[in-house]
C-alpha cells in the first residue's frame, strides 16, 4: 500500500491498461486519456494516488508506480464485471442519464452489486487518505461513493465529477433508487457536472425527492453542511493535440491515408466510440441518401468512419454492431464502385498519432450523437487544425455544441436537416470555414483540460476553506 495522501483520485479505471510484451509479460501501458493528461501535474505537485478497476479480474494485484503516478488498483470478479460494470453502471445508468435511447433494465441483483463495488472503492480511499485530504471521485459508475466517504471519514473534503449528462427529473424518477443515487452524491462538498441544464437537474430533484432547501448552485443539508452542484464544461489537451497534428510523421499519414483513399475531393469522417448514444446509424444513412439524391458522387467523396469496440458483453451494443455491419455492407453494395466504396468502416482503436493524422485529413468532420455529455473527438479536431481548416457537422444535444457555436449545428434526429448541414459544409467555401474554425480554435486553445482541472479544484477548495489546500498544479 502506498503512504497515505492528502490528494486521492477515485475512478472506474485505472489510467493505464494491461498489455502483452514480446516476450510474453504483462505490462502497463499509460492509456491517452485527456483526464490523467489534466491530473497528472496536480497528482505529482500533491503526491497524489489513483485508485481505479486495472481491467480484467486479476485479483492479486499490489498498489505500483507508474512513471511517478501512484496507482492502487481495485479488483473486480467476472461477475461483478457483468453486474456492476456491464449492468447497473452499462445497463441501467447509461441508457437513463442518455435519454433512454437504449430501454434500460433495472435489476436488483445489478444494483446489490453496484453498492458492494462502490463500498470496495470507498474503503480504499478512507486507508489511503490522509487526515483533512481531499478526495475526487469520478463518474457514474461510482455514485454511492462520496456518502460512504462522508460517513466514515467526515475529515475529508469530497469533489465528485459527473462526466456523462444528468438526466431531467422525469427520466431520472424512472430509477429504483433514485433517492439512495441523490444521497450517495450530496456526500460531496462540490458535484460538477458538464453542463448548467445537469446541476439544475440534480439540484430540483434533491429538493423534490429529498426535500433539501436549495437555492441556485446550492444545496442546504440539515446538519448545516451545504453542497454546491455547478458545471464545469470538461476539455482536452489542446496544446498536446496541435504539436501532434504538428509532427511531419503526421502530416506524411495523413498524405498517405488520402492516397489509400484515392485522392478524393472529400473525406468525411466519424470517430466513435461503438455505443447507440453516438448516432452512428443516422449519420451513415444521411451521407448515403445524399449519394443516393445524386448531391455527392463516390468518385469525389468518401465517408470514413471509426468505431472502436466498446462494451462488447453488453447486448444493445452487440445488436448496433450488427447493425452497423449491415447497413456498411448495403450502402456499399448499392452505391460503391470498383475501389470507391462510399463508407470506409474500422472497427478498431487506434493510437493518438494515427487519430490525428485522420484529423488533419478530414475535410468534414461529423459528430453526431443522440446525446453527449461532451464529447472530446469535437474538441480534438478543432485542436488538431491549427491550418484553420476543415468544417465540423456537431449535434446540438452533445455539450460541445454549447462551446463550438461555429460548428454546423445540427438535430441527428433530423435525417433531411443532417444531409443539409452535411452540404453546406461540403460546399462552404475557405473565407467561411476559416472564419468558423478560427473561432473555435480560440475556444478550445483558451479552455483546455488543464484549467478545467484547476476550475473545479479551486471551487472545492472555496467551499470547504477549513481543509488544508491541494495545489492546482
Ligand atoms: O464517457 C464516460 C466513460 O465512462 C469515459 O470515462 C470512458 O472513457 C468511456 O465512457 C468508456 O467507458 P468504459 O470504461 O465503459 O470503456
Amino acid at each position: 500500500m502506498p503512504d497515505s495522501s492528502q490528494f486521492v483520485i477515485i475512478a472506474n479505471r485505472l489510467p493505464v491498461d494491461r498489455v502483452e510484451q514480446p516476450d510474453g509479460s504483462l505490462a502497463w501501458r499509460r492509456s491517452p486519456g485527456g483526464l490523467v493528461t489534466a491530473l497528472d501535474p496536480v497528482m505529482r505537485a500533491n503526491d497524489g494516488v489513483w485508485i481505479g478497476w486495472p481491467g480484467g479480474t486479476e485479483t492479486d494485484l499490489e498498489p505500483f508506480e507508474d512513471d511517478g503516478l501512484k496507482l492502487v488498483p481495485v479488483p473486480l470478479s467476472p461477475e461483478e464485471i457483468e453486474e456492476f460494470y456491464e449492468g447497473m453502471s452499462n445497463g441501467t445508468l447509461w441508457p437513463i442519464y442518455h435519454d433512454v435511447i437504449a430501454k434500460p433494465e433495472f435489476h436488483r441483483e445489478w444494483w446489490d452489486s453496484y453498492v458492494t463495488v462502490n463500498r470496495r472503492f470507498a474503503d480504499k480511499a478512507v486507508e489511503i487518505a490522509e487526515e483533512g485530504a481531499t478526495v475526487w471521485v469520478h463518474d457514474y459508475q461510482l455514485q454511492l461513493v462520496p456518502q460512504m466517504l462522508r460517513e466514515l471519514r467526515p475529515d475529508l473534503r469530497i469533489g465528485f465529477y459527473l462526466h456523462i449528462p444528468f438526466p431531467p427529473a422525469e427520466l431520472f424518477a424512472q430509477l429504483p433508487w433514485r433517492r439512495q443515487i441523490l444521497e450517495g452524491l450530496l456526500g460531496a462538498d462540490l458535484v460538477g457536472f458538464q453542463m448548467a441544464g445537469g446541476a439544475a437537474n440534480f439540484v430540483r430533484l434533491v429538493r423534490q425527492r429529498v426535500g433539501h432547501k436549495t437555492h441556485r448552485d446550492f444545496v442546504y443539508l440539515p446538519d448545516g453542511r451545504t453542497v454546491r452542484a455547478s458545471a464545469f464544461p470538461i476539455s482536452i489537451d489542446a496544446e498536446g493535440f496541435e504539436t501532434l497534428a504538428r509532427q511531419e510523421s503526421v502530416a506524411a499519414r495523413s498524405t498517405e491515408i488520402r492516397a489509400a483513399l484515392g485522392n478524393p475531393a472529400k473525406v468525411f469522417l466519424g470517430i466513435d466510440r461503438l455505443d447507440y448514444t453516438k448516432g452512428i446509424v443516422a449519420r451513415l444513412r444521411a451521407f448515403s441518401e445524399l449519394i443516393e439524391d445524386g448531391e455527392v458522387n463516390v468518385e469525389d467523396a468518401v465517408f470514413v468512419q471509426v468505431a472502436t469496440p466498446s462494451r462488447e458483453r453488453v447486448e444493445q451494443y452487440r445488436i448496433l454492431r450488427d447493425e452497423i455491419d449491415r447497413l456498411v455492407g448495403h450502402v456499399n453494395g448499392d452505391l460503391g464502385r470498383i475501389g470507391r466504396p462510399a463508407i470506409h468502416y474500422l472497427h478498431s482503436s487506434y493510437p493518438r498519432e494515427e487519430m490525428a493524422a485522420l484529423y488533419r485529413t478530414a475535410d468534414i468532420m461529423v459528430v453526431t450523437p443522440f446525446r453527449d455529455g461532451m464529447n472530446l473527438v469535437a474538441k480534438e479536431y478543432v485542436a488538431c487544425r491549427y491550418d484553420d481548416g476543415g468544417a465540423l457537422v456537431l449535434s446540438e444535444f452533445a455539450g460541445a455544441a454549447n462551446e463550438l457555436r461555429q460548428a454546423w449545428l445540427v438535430n441527428p434526429y433530423d435525417i433531411n436537416g443532417t444531409k443539409a448541414a452535411l452540404l453546406d459544409a461540403c460546399r462552404a467555401d475557405a473565407k467561411d470555414t476559416t472564419r468558423r474554425m478560427k473561432a473555435m480554435r480560440r475556444t478550445v486553445l483558451r479552455h483546455d483540460v488543464a484549467a478545467w482541472a484547476t476550475s473545479f479544484i479551486e471551487a472545492l477548495s472555496e467551499i470547504s476553506p477549513h481543509h488544508k489546500s491541494v495545489h492546482p498544479t
